[in-house]
């Protein structure tokens, strides 16, 4: 298979600790390293998956490019789009949306002033909804960043992201 120049690359230092991580795993198997490669590209490239960047990680781990798509889209926590600042993802999933993640979700929308799936025009916070965040045991469940935020209410989310939008320069 013959790749075309990429138009985005790795530093040094991510090339290198992506090659470790491709390392892990059997010649010709290296295709098993793609989610933490994607994690990786999403880290290097400002927070999103642009095709560039994908196609990229096509030539790195050489497969098809639609191959990368198509773990790329689906799975919630790669985005496809830029983001802003703080992404907020909301789990919908079951346990979730029985203890009332939905009255969350309208909520923030409405504090927010976008839908599920936009960023707020002064660039502040990107909403998401996700599936199961694997915490079901303390639903609703809030994750920003690395940070989960369980138990969650409508009033606490509220306080969350007031404090959040506090705190925060753009
Ligand atoms: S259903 Fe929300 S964490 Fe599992």
């Amino acid at each position: 298979m013959k790749f075309m120049e990429p138009k985005v690359s790795f530093s040094e230092e991510t090339l290198k600790l992506s090659e470790k991580i491709i390392s892990h795993y059997p010649e010709g198997r290296q295709k098993s390293a793609l989610i933490p490669i994607l994690h990786l590209a999403q880290a290097e490239f400002g927070g999103w998956l642009s095709v560039e960047a994908m196609d990229y990680v096509a030539g790195l781990l050489k497969l098809k490019p639609i191959e990368i798509y198509e773990v790329a889209t689906f799975y919630t926590m790669y985005n496809l789009k830029p983001t802003g600042k703080c992404v907020i993802e909301v789990c919908r999933t079951g346990p979730c949306w029985l203890m009332g993640a939905e009255k969350i979700i309208e909520h923030l929308e409405k504090k927010l002033g976008i839908k599920a799936g936009e960023t707020t025009t002064d660039g502040k916070f990107t909403l998401k909804v996700t599936e199961c965040l694997a915490a079901c045991g303390n639903s609703p469940v809030i994750q920003i960043g690395e940070k989960y935020y369980v138990n969650m209410d409508v009033e606490k989310a509220d306080n969350l992201i007031q404090n959040l939008n506090e705190g925060m320069r753009v």
